[in-house]
């Protein structure tokens, strides 16, 4: 299994964390991007498809359509229709496809930080007003704040952003927790836009599961996912919607087909198909579940050697752990600085709330030796709780 999720070279190959971020040999475990090959079988098929040697106009047919079906029935057991899901380049877009299909500039977007930075960006350049709704951390183990959320609902505040499993705090919502969501959406008129992009990624016991099982609950549902992190295949390019309410979906296809990318290209098709019908590919995301939750125990072991003070949440799902690192009486800025000076990039925790400084994010789908390697790095910098 070390084999399988063996380091590639990602330098030289215009990787935005590797060649846009690193200086001199610092180790990057910033950006939710995996560092190890795409499964055998999606090369393969890549291999066939560009030794065709043509890439002319293509359209994501049935069988593409079919494919993603058949993923959320094996991977999820979560029952959808094909003729729901819509194709688009990548989960931002597909944010950008439901935000506009909802509404206008000046919508109120409810939000849970600490959550993904990219939303906060997203939100503000498509002019939307972000409302925040805590997660409420109760020693580091987080939940939904169904009292605030309820109050905001009252405010008229009627779209929620969803981030399920939960980036950055690894949380996988439980059943009973999204069946109150849709609930309450339901009874307020809310529309919830579900990002489920690390749904895949579902550690130990625990299981996902997707706010389309509720859809008889609350129409007013997109869901937005994707291969790309489940495969290492971001590059590329390739995610969808899943918009089971026919008028909801009308109106999403408008808003694709306005902005020019309602199409998947045939490598990142073929790739998809490939990952979401191979068995091979199946099995390997079950390894790489297993991988990630070892790098998660790796990394609980270094922390309660050498920095037992630090505080890092069950690890639920996701490949991106949530530090807590308030017992070095540092900002999350100081610390990302000191880390890089000493060769390891994090993400700082201010990036994902305001309220998180002093937190940091660490991104462990890398091999167990690049992980090593960066924790030997992080605990010389900060190691054996010194305040410095
Ligand atoms: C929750 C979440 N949504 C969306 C994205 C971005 O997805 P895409 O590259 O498909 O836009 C990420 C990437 O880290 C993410 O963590």
């Amino acid at each position: 299994m070390g084999d399988v999720f063996r380091k590639v070279e990602r330098k030289g190959s215009s990787s935005v964390k590797w060649d846009y971020h690193v200086q001199g040999d610092q180790v990057p475990f910033t950006i939710a991007d995996s560092d190890y090959a795409s499964p055998k079988c999606i090369l393969n098929a890549l291999t066939k498809r560009v030794k065709a040697g043509h890439f002319g106009y293509s359209k994501n047919g049935d069988d593409y359509l079919e494919a993603i079906k058949n993923w959320y029935h094996k991977k999820h057991a979560c029952e959808i229709q094909s003729k729901w899901v819509l194709p688009t380049s990548n989960v931002l877009t597909a944010c950008k496809i439901a935000l506009e299909s909802i509404g206008y500039r000046g919508d109120r977007v409810i939000i849970m930080p600490p959550v993904y930075s990219s939303f906060y960006n997203l939100l503000e350049n498509l002019e939307r007003k972000i409302v925040c709704c805590d997660l409420i951390n109760d020693n580091e183990k987080y939940r939904i704040d169904f009292v605030k959320l309820e109050e905001l609902f009252k405010r008229g505040n009627h779209i929620l952003l969803l981030c399920s499993p939960h980036n950055p705090v690894g949380r996988v919502w439980r059943r009973d927790e999204l069946e109150k969501l849709s609930e309450l959406c339901a009874k307020y008129s809310v529309t919830i836009i579900s990002d489920e992009i690390h749904s895949d990624f579902i550690l130990g016991s625990n299981k996902f599961i997707s706010m389309l099982e509720f859809n008889e609950v609350h129409r007013q549902l997109y869901v937005l996912s994707a291969p790309t992190k489940t495969f290492s295949l971001a590059g590329l390019l390739s995610a969808y919607l899943i918009v089971p309410d026919e008028n909801n979906r009308n109106s999403c296809q408008k808003t694709l087909t306005r902005n020019c990318c309602s199409v998947v290209n045939i490598l990142a098709a073929t790739a998809t198909k490939e990952a979401y019908t191979n068995p091979e590919a199946f099995e390997w995301v079950q390894k790489q579940n297993e991988h990630i939750l070892k790098n998660y125990q790796t990394v609980k072991e270094y922390l309660a050697k050498y920095l037992p003070e630090a505080k890092l949440p069950e690890q639920e799902g996701t490949y991106v752990l949530w530090l807590n690192l308030k017992c070095l009486d540092k900002s999350s800025a100081e610390i990302v600085d000191l880390l890089a000076k000493g060769g390891v990039l994090v993400n700082s925790g201010k990036s994902y709330g305001a309220d998180y400084d002093g937190y940091i994010r660490w991104c462990v789908a890398c091999s167990q030796k690049q992980l090593k390697e960066g924790l030997k790095r992080f605990v010389r910098v900060l190691g054996a709780g010194k305040k410095r």
